[in-house]
This record gives structure tokens, C-alpha cells and sequence, in this order.
């Protein structure tokens, strides 16, 4: 069965491009990032690999871990490194799972057959420290994905395990997140001291409260 938000993330071993990981112990305390793409040396796959190595000092700073992961061989993976990082300008800088035998595309269930029956789709796992799934997203492999948003959902993500806040549409880093509705607006001014807004009794702002 698919993996749904609030799951914990199934824990496996896998060979990587760098090395035997046991995924669990992988993570240790901070935020992991599971990413599938379909094929080793394809253009689409190319750009997302080398784009997210150039963002990931942005997730090193959220501490958040990055995998990705093809049911192509390690021997693949090595050799096509070389060519993203030639063509993309960059250093892939995160381990890369060859799971030849479909093992952890099975767990987390990336094969859709009725898209392509040997090849993974371009899903994305989200993992928080306490190894729950906080996020999935399922592309198709004829559309790149935005990993900025990949980003942008992060900071939604730890900014509400720590505050009683919601991030409103297309909301970034700083600006005005959303009072939970589980707090009575009287009670807003002690818990938010940087002020409120009350649009209607369902609807109140106030300024991201960790910056
Ligand atoms: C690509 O990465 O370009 C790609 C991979 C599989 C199918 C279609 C496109």
C-alpha cells in the first residue's frame, strides 16, 4: 500500500554512491530527503541531480539529509556523476541508491506500473527527524521537479512542528503565517508577541515568530 503523511519512513540497507547506508541510522537525528528519478544518463534526470546538488548547502542548513535514488547499477550512477557534474556545473554532493533489485522502490512504492512498469516515477519522501513521511509528491517522468518548492515546503514543515502556526498560499520563508484555529484570539497577544491581524474570526496573521 502507498505510504501516506504520518507513516514512518520503512527503513532499509541499500548500496549507494557512497557507500552501504542502513537508511535509519543514515537519517541519525536529522531530516532526510528521498528523491527517485527513472533513468541514469537521461536530460531531465541530468538538470534535477545537478540542481539539487547546487541547493543542497540550503538543506545542510535546514539539517536536512539528501538521497536519491534509480534502479540503476552503482557502476551507472558513478559514471553518469562525472556527466552531471560536467554539464550542470556542480559537484553531486549527496549518495545515490542502485536498487537493482527494486527493493526500496517496492517500500515506498515509486513503480507505477501503469506509468512504467520497471522504471521508478519521480517521487519525493520527506522524513522528519522522528522518521514519519511529513511529505510526498509524485511527478511524472516527462516533467522536472521544483526542488525550490521541495525547499519552501521544509521551512513550512519545521516552522509548524515548532509553532502553533499554518503557512498560508504560496507563503516563503518570512513572511506572515497563519494563528492555528485551536487558539482562541484572545489568547493570540501572549503567544504571538509580534502582533496580529484578524481578518475573520478563522483567518489570523501574524509575523513568522522565529526570525
Ligand atoms: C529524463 O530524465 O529526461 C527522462 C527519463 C525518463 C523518461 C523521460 C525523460
Amino acid at each position: 500500500m502507498a505510504l501516506r503523511l504520518g507513516d514512518i519512513a520503512p527503513d532499509f540497507s541499500a548500496e549507494t554512491t557512497h557507500g552501504n547506508i542502513n537508511f535509519h541510522d543514515w537519517l541519525s537525528d536529522s531530516w532526510g530527503i528521498l528523491f527517485s528519478h527513472p533513468k541514469d544518463y537521461t536530460p531531465v534526470c541530468t538538470t534535477e541531480l545537478g540542481y539539487m546538488s547546487k541547493i543542497k548547502p540550503e538543506f545542510d542548513k535546514r539539517n536536512v539529509k539528501i538521497l536519491a535514488i534509480s534502479v540503476d547499477p552503482i557502476e551507472s550512477h558513478k559514471g553518469w556523476v562525472g556527466d552531471i557534474n560536467e554539464t550542470q556545473n556542480t559537484t553531486v554532493n549527496f549518495p545515490i541508491i542502485a536498487d537493482t533489485d527494486r527493493k526500496v522502490s517496492d517500500l515506498y512504492d515509486m513503480i507505477h506500473p501503469n506509468a512504467d512498469d520497471t522504471l521508478t516515477v519521480r517521487s519525493v519522501f520527506v522524513i522528519g527527524p522522528d522518521k514519519k513521511v511529513k511529505l510526498t509528491i509524485t511527478y511524472p517522468a516527462s516533467t522536472g521537479r521544483n526542488f525550490d518548492e521541495v525547499l519552501r515546503v521544509v521551512d513550512s514543515l519545521q516552522l509548524t512542528s515548532d509553532y502553533q502556526v499554518a503557512t498560508p498560499v504560496n507563503w516563503k520563508h518570512g513572511e506572515d503565517c497563519i494563528v492555528v484555529s485551536s487558539i482562541p484570539t484572545e489568547d493570540i497577544p501572549e503567544k504571538f508577541p509580534k502582533g496580529h491581524r484578524e481578518i475573520k474570526p478563522y483567518l489570523r496573521y501574524t509575523p513568522q515568530p522565529d526570525i
